[in-house]
């Protein structure tokens, strides 16, 4: 989503990790805000989470590897299904009235604004074969829109949840994944990969999720920050550029080209060890972008690697390393972002790096319990001095995916 018009959103400040989330319904009251506007109460709720990607952007589309984890700020949906072809959706995004929809005559048209996320799914399903006629909807999410956490998949992944439960269809989670997709490239018109609706659904408290883009073949992997007294603090920049819809396509394209010229189906295909040779066959940007990816895939595998021997502790040179690949050679960090970074590093983290796609959003940091307060205090006294606007930090462990919870 590119527009912050979040009227909940997080309140910044400092909350501890495990504190409730500003703005949270619970199940009962999501349930009861659906009654209020409805009429009826809801068949059910279902959530699902953002994500931050630990490591392993841009890598999704190229078929190669990412290890991202849900966050604890969620998308929720109440469902309730109609007799007839109507769809009726609120939102808690700003002033929002009741959006009305024959599903009839669903098309590009008439998926708009932020229902271009929940009748995208809808349309996506229905293509499919599934089932699904008229359905009233309420959508309430935590998510920060335009941060880089994936508040899109959120909303396509709660939604996606909800419609396979409701219609009995049985779609497995990486079924359901491949239909968030489908929504977000052909309805909202973002040609994005599977690395944010994976992370939504395939999460576990704890783990974060090694996925293996060409296959879909995932494996969770333990993540126990607290064991270590660490815990990664997000710092979204609150840039959200106006270009990154283009920025992203334009990275997409390149990497085609790229795997094009090399003669690879995708460049999860090309290892570290083509690199010289690839500099000789490639224009200086292209190769620049191949580096990018095929040395990210290596991380990821170094980080899965590195997890399960010395802990998480110890991956934080990977994370700055993954980050000045992302600035020098994928080019798509900012000021912002490179300044969160330089400046948690400064402070006490042990790695640092943007997360999701790019342009702008959030930068996350690995960081010591015990340097927490010293890395808040950097990064917004930075960003004072640099004259940015305020960012928001907050810390993030890895939580449940998408699941019914009423
Ligand atoms: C966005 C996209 C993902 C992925 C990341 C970059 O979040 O939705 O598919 O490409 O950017 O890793």
């Amino acid at each position: 989503m590119t527009e912050r018009q979040q009227p909940e959103s997080p309140a910044s400040g400092f909350p501890v990790p495990g504190a409730p989330v500003p703005g949270t319904l619970g199940p009962l009251e999501v349930s009861a805000r659906f009654t209020a506007t409805f009429g009826q109460e809801p068949d059910g709720v279902w959530t699902a989470p953002g994500r931050v990607n630990l490591i392993g952007e841009h890598t999704d589309y190229n078929e190669g590897f990412v290890l991202p984890f849900a966050i604890n700020r969620t998308a929720a949906v109440a469902v309730t299904l109609r007799g007839d072809s109507t769809a009726r959706l609120l939102s808690s995004y700003g002033d929002q009235a009741v959006v009305t929809v024959d599903l009839s005559t669903l098309s590009h048209d008439t998926m708009q604004g932020w229902t271009a996320y929940p009748l995208g799914v809808v349309w996506v399903l229905r293509q499919m074969g599934v089932a699904i006629g008229g359905f009233d909807l309420f959508l309430h999410s935590t998510v920060p829109t335009g941060a880089g956490l994936s508040s899109s998949a959120a909303i396509e992944c709660a939604v996606a949840s909800a419609f396979n439960d409701l219609s009995g269809a049985g779609l497995t989670a990486n079924e359901l994944v491949l239909v968030g997709q489908r929504a977000e490239n052909e309805v909202v018109g973002a040609p994005t990969g599977i690395l944010d609706q994976s992370a939504s659904l395939l999460s576990t408290e704890g783990h974060a999720v090694f996925l293996d883009c060409r296959t879909q073949e995932s494996k969770l992997v333990p993540l126990d920050l607290a064991a270590e007294d660490l815990l990664v603090l997000v710092v979204d920049t609150k840039v959200t550029h106006a270009h990154a819809t283009g920025g992203y396509a334009a990275r997409r394209a390149s990497c085609e080209l790229g795997a094009e010229v090399l003669g690879v189906h995708a460049l999860r295909d090309v290892a570290e060890a083509d690199l010289p040779e690839a500099a000789g066959l490639l224009d200086p940007e292209t190769f620049r972008r191949v580096r990018h990816i095929v040395t990210e895939d290596q991380r990821v595998l170094d980080t899965v690697a590195v997890l399960a021997g010395a802990g998480p502790s110890a991956i934080g040179t990977l994370l700055t390393a993954s980050h000045a690949s992302m600035r020098d050679d994928f080019e798509i960090s900012c000021p912002e972002l490179d300044l969160a970074v330089d400046t948690a590093l400064a402070n006490g983290a042990l790695g640092a790096r943007m997360t999701g796609g790019g342009f702008g959003g959030s930068a996350i940091a690995l960081v010591p319990a015990a340097e927490e307060a010293k890395v808040r205090d950097g990064v917004v006294r930075a960003f004072a001095k640099a004259g940015f606007a305020a960012p928001d930090i907050f810390a993030v462990s890895p939580a449940e995916g998408a699941r019914r919870v009423l």
